[in-house]
């Protein structure tokens, strides 16, 4: 019997590439450019399976150039590329790759956030630029992060492991969700719910964790920057798009704030310019990009789909009305 023809638009790491070719005929995209969405299209065609990133939109338009398509794999745990309803409605099945990447993506927000408060990257230009002139006493004084209040946005797994490293700095820590920890989290992890503009007013470090969903999107607009202190620090590795980025920007230089760490952007790969500041570190989103997390996340992909060409359900469903139950 052939195998099921998929499309990967990348060519993922071997130890994806061995669970996924026992069960499928996989076309791997192997251009170093990003697949175009011409290309994507016209291969998709034939295609039974789809592991894709969260640079493919999986949408209307994409589908109805996808006949046979079964299942969407994101190899990403955010899935706002995908339109999950029009694939339900096609008897698509969609899944993410949730869990695997929480401590590697909260190990990143934290050396985003110690790295604006201490001033790396400032002081990291200035000892390769050859112009240092010795220890001084004021040189790039930034801010202590030991001691200080930590508000995090959304206390699913990312925000509580982000918690966990903030304990180990002696910091307070506040959340807000729409749904509020049960109370052993909160012992254990001493963490304090407050609702979101408390959260804002008291926090020295702000660290965005929320899915981007229709009710996140512009979570953090102007009239939030002016609910913060002026000496706090924004710190998002979520989606670019839960932060107004011009208010952000309008915030940074009227001095709202004191600054911010980024890994996401409203229109990646494009960066406002007006972020481009000293007191702004900027990463190109790379929070969950280890090599032993992005290998899980493409295994986690290639799992769902031989999964479902195996009779058996997906792990990681986002959509498991799709599939009857049994
Ligand atoms: C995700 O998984 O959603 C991240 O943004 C990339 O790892």
């Amino acid at each position: 019997m052939p195998k099921p023809k998929v499309l990967a638009t990348r060519p993922l790491f071997p130890a994806a590439q061995q669970i996924l070719d026992v069960s499928c005929d996989t076309e791997y995209w192997l251009q170093p450019d990003r697949i175009s969405k011409e290309e994507l299209f016209l291969r998709i065609k034939d295609k039974e399976g789809l592991i894709c990133l969260l640079t493919e939109r999986v949408d209307a338009d994409f589908l109805r150039a996808a006949p046979k398509l079964r299942i969407a794999a994101n190899v990403a745990v955010g899935f706002d590329n995908i339109d999950v309803p029009v694939c339900t409605k096609r008897g698509v099945v969609a899944t993410n790759t949730p869990g695997v990447l929480d401590e590697t993506t909260a190990d990143f927000a934290w050396t985003l956030l110690t790295a604006v408060a201490r001033r790396l990257v400032e002081g990291e230009t200035l000892a390769r630029s050859g112009s240092w002139k010795g220890w001084d006493l004021d040189q790039l004084v930034g801010t202590d992060v030991y001691g200080k209040t930590l508000g995090i946005v959304g206390f699913g797994r990312i925000g509580r492991a982000m918690a966990r490293r903030a304990t180990g700095f002696q910091m307070k820590i506040i959340y807000s969700d729409a749904v509020r920890a049960p109370e052993n989290v909160e012992k254990e992890l001493k963490a304090e719910h407050r609702d979101f503009n408390s959260l804002l007013a008291e926090a020295d470090f702000i660290s965005v964790h929320v899915p981007l969903l229709p009710e996140t999107r512009g979570l953090l607009d102007g009239p939030k920057f002016y609910r913060m202190k002026p000496t706090a620090f924004l710190i998002n590795t979520s989606r670019g798009s839960v932060v107004d980025e011009a208010a952000l920007v309008h915030a940074l230089e009227t001095g709202k704030i004191a600054g911010a760490g980024l890994d996401v952007y409203e229109n990646e790969p494009f960066i406002h310019p007006g972020l481009k500041r000293p007191n702004v570190v900027l990463a190109p989103h790379i929070a969950s990009a280890s090599l032993e997390t992005r290998t899980k996340m493409a295994c986690m992909a290639a799992e769902n789909v031989t999964a479902l060409f195996k009779g058996q359900r997906p792990p990681n469903m986002l959509n498991p009305e799709v599939l009857k139950a049994g």
